[in-house]
């Protein structure tokens, strides 16, 4: 018998992006070793964590207790680190897991979300999923926010204005001035900051003053543990218990809980790998302007997106991925003509050069 069916119209009608693939499943296609990869797609740290954080790891204790459900050693190490108080902190499974929480809990149908773009995929993808509207906003040419605009883009319905600071691909920043007078629409405004410690800027201290504003960070980038899946956010008090009502108990593992606590035991060490990716972003930034195909956009984060001229973006793409080299490439109608790099090491980038000089 046919089955009834389940699966809800939005899921059946929602958009596919590109997908992103694991280094081994590049690298089986290719038919190299999974090392010989360069993978700078995914703007993860190619450094890794501290060896404080792989010795926490080697000896974890109690892995068959459940980890703790309030998450209070990681969100103590947390409230040190970011100077917030640890009641305004939650941590997800990815700071992915927190966008899909924030829906959860502030969509009614109908709800519409502002999202400037290009921006990170993930504000398009996710929100039509709980029964929200995307509005999108263009950001102007240099990919700087269009204040008017947004503030016209804003309707009874608006719930959440999503901003990252670094964008993610565009590398810009948010200023404080503009945050300022978007957080005085009375939108939630949900400030992305996945990149911030390589920018060296934050606008965190925005949420002591403003009820309406969301700072979203994660460990994926400068903390080098995208595999372990950790984000937190500083939630404004009425949204932070509305969020602790919904998640589940047990969304951070024992093990990327212990991971904080080590990592940010070792801000040194981390802070100094941060500082070899800002100096290579600067090399790679130079590097890259020489090539006449090629327009590389300043960054704050560790990435740079470049437009490739005449609408070779995807040719540059699969040429990269003939020398085993992966960055980003977009199909959407914003992003077709561009590719995004992430900043590896030196040889990374040395081999990213090698193969644009045969690019023709
Ligand atoms: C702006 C932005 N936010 C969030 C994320 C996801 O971070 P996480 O690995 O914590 O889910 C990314 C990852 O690419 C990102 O670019």
């Amino acid at each position: 018998m046919a089955a009834r069916r389940a699966v809800r119209a939005s899921i059946e009608n929602a958009v596919e992006y590109l997908p992103v693939e694991s280094r081994e499943t590049i690298a089986e296609r290719l038919g190299v070793p999974p090392e010989q990869v360069a993978k700078l797609d995914a703007n993860e740290n190619p450094y890794g964590p501290p060896p404080a954080v792989i010795a926490a790891l080697a000896s974890l204790p109690d892995l068959h207790l459940y980890p703790d459900p309030d998450q209070r050693r990681a969100r103590a190490a947390l409230a040190d680190y970011t100077g917030m108080p640890a009641e305004r902190i939650l941590l997800g499974n990815g700071s992915d897991e927190l966008i899909d929480l924030l829906l959860l809990v502030t969509i009614e149908p109908g709800d519409e979300v502002v999202v400037p773009v290009p921006s990170f995929g993930v504000y398009l993808s996710r929100p039509p999923l709980f029964g929200a509207r995307v509005i999108t906003v263009p950001r102007r040419e240099d990919f700087d926010l269009d204040l008017e605009t947004i503030e016209d883009a804003i309707t009874p319905r608006t719930k959440l204005l999503f901003l990252a600071s670094p964008n993610n691909p565009t590398g810009n920043l948010v200023t404080p001035q503009q945050l300022s007078r978007l957080l005085r629409t009375g939108i939630l405004v949900v400030l992305d900051e996945a990149y911030y410690e390589f920018a060296g800027q934050t606008l965190a201290p925005f949420a002591r003053e403003f009820e309406n504003l969301v700072i979203l960070r994660t460990f994926s980038k400068w903390a080098g543990l995208a595999g372990l899946r950790i984000g937190y956010g500083i939630f404004p008090p009425h949204l932070a218990a509305a969020l602790w009502r919904v998640k589940q108990p047990f969304n951070v593992s024992t093990a990327a809980q212990a991971a904080v606590e080590a990592a940010l035991a070792d801000r040194t060490w981390l802070m100094q790998r941060v500082l070899h990716v800002r100096l290579e972003r600067g090399r790679l930034y130079r590097a890259l302007r020489r090539y006449p195909f090629l327009t590389p956009y300043p960054s704050h984060g560790n990435f740079i997106l470049c437009r490739v001229h005449d609408g070779r973006a995807h040719q540059l793409h699969a040429h990269l991925l003939q020398h085993a080299i992966v960055v980003r490439r977009y199909d959407d109608e914003w992003l077709r003509d561009y590719l995004r790099i992430t900043v590896g090491t030196p040889e990374q980038t040395d081999r990213i050069l090698a193969a644009l000089d045969t690019f023709r």
